[in-house]
C-alpha cells in the first residue's frame, strides 16, 4: 500500500458512506434535492400554526409563517433557521405549494376578502374551528352549515382539506417524535384529490397517519366535541366515521 492509498482511504470510506446514504435516502433534503421538500405558507402562527411549522421544518419542509405582526413571525423564522422564513398572510399563500390556515375562525371572512385571488386553486389545510364563544356570530353560521363548507365559502377557489383540528396543539411534537407504536389516525375531509395528497403528506410528516372520512360535508365532525376528536388509530377513525356519514 502506499502512501496515496492511506491518504485515500478515509476519503473513499466517506465517499461509499456518502453514497449509501443517498441510496437508503437517509439525507437530509438538502442533499436529495428539491424534489423531498413542500413549501409551505402558514396563516396564523400560533400555537397551532407555530408548532405544526416547526414540525414540518423539521421534516424538511420549508415554511413562511405569517400573522397580523411580522416582528413575531420574523423571531420565529430566525429561530428556525434555514427554510423558515416571514411574510404577510398573502405571501404566505403565494410562497406556499399548500397552505395552513391557522387563525380563529372569527377571522376568515376578512382574510379571505384581503388574500383574494391569491387563494385560487390553493390547495389549504384547514385547521381552523368555529366556537361561538370565540368567534360570535359566525361561527353559528358555520357549525349550521358545516365547518368545511363554510371554510370553502370564506375562502373561495381555495381547495380545503380540514386537517388537524381536533388534536391539541400540545400533542404534535410528542406523536411527531415517536417511533413504532400505534399509529395515531389524523381525520381528513375534502373534495379534492391534489389538495387531499398533498395535505396527506403534510400529516403522515407530522407522524400521523392520514385517514380521508369523506368529502368536505363531512368536515363538519372534524371539531372539538365531537366522536372523532382527539386521538384514535386510523381503524377507530374509520369505524366512527362509519357511524356518522
Ligand atoms: N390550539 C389548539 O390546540 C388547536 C388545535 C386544533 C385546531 N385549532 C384551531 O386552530 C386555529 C388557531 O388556534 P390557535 O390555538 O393556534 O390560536 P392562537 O394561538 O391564538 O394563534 C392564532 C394565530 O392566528 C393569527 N391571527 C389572528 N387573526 C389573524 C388575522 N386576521 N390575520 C392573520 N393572522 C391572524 C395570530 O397572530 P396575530 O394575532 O399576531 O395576528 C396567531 O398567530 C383556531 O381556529 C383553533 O380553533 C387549535
Amino acid at each position: 500500500m502506499n502512501s496515496n492509498d492511506q491518504r485515500g482511504t478515509p476519503r473513499r470510506a466517506f465517499l461509499q458512506a456518502f453514497g449509501t446514504g443517498i441510496a437508503l435516502g437517509m439525507l437530509p433534503w438538502t442533499a436529495r434535492g428539491a424534489e423531498g421538500r413542500l413549501k409551505v405558507g402558514i396563516v396564523g402562527s400560533g400555537r397551532i400554526g407555530g408548532t405544526l411549522g416547526e414540525i414540518w421544518h423539521k421534516a424538511g419542509h420549508a415554511v413562511m409563517f405569517s400573522s397580523r405582526h411580522l416582528d413575531d413571525d420574523r423571531a420565529l423564522a430566525k429561530r428556525l433557521g434555514d427554510r423558515a422564513q416571514a411574510g404577510s398572510p398573502r405571501e404566505a399563500v403565494v410562497f406556499g405549494a399548500v397552505v395552513l390556515m391557522a387563525v380563529p375562525f372569527g377571522a376568515l371572512p376578512a382574510l379571505g376578502r384581503q388574500l383574494g385571488g391569491v387563494l385560487k386553486d390553493k390547495p389549504v389545510v384547514d385547521a381552523c374551528n368555529p366556537f361561538v364563544h370565540r368567534d360570535g356570530e359566525i361561527a353559528s353560521w358555520a357549525r349550521q352549515k358545516g365547518a368545511g363548507l363554510a371554510s370553502a365559502e370564506l375562502l373561495p377557489g381555495a381547495r380545503i382539506v380540514r386537517a388537524f383540528n381536533a388534536i391539541s396543539y400540545a400533542r404534535l411534537p410528542e406523536i411527531a417524535e415517536r417511533k413504532g407504536g400505534e399509529p395515531v389516525g389524523m381525520p381528513m375531509a375534502g373534495d379534492d384529490a391534489q389538495a387531499i395528497a398533498l395535505a396527506s403528506r403534510l400529516v403522515r410528516d407530522a407522524g400521523f397517519e392520514p385517514v380521508v372520512v369523506g368529502g368536505l360535508a363531512m368536515g363538519k365532525y372534524l371539531i372539538p366535541g365531537t366522536p372523532l376528536a382527539g386521538e384514535h388509530t386510523p381503524e377507530e377513525i374509520r369505524k366512527i366515521a362509519a357511524t356518522l356519514s
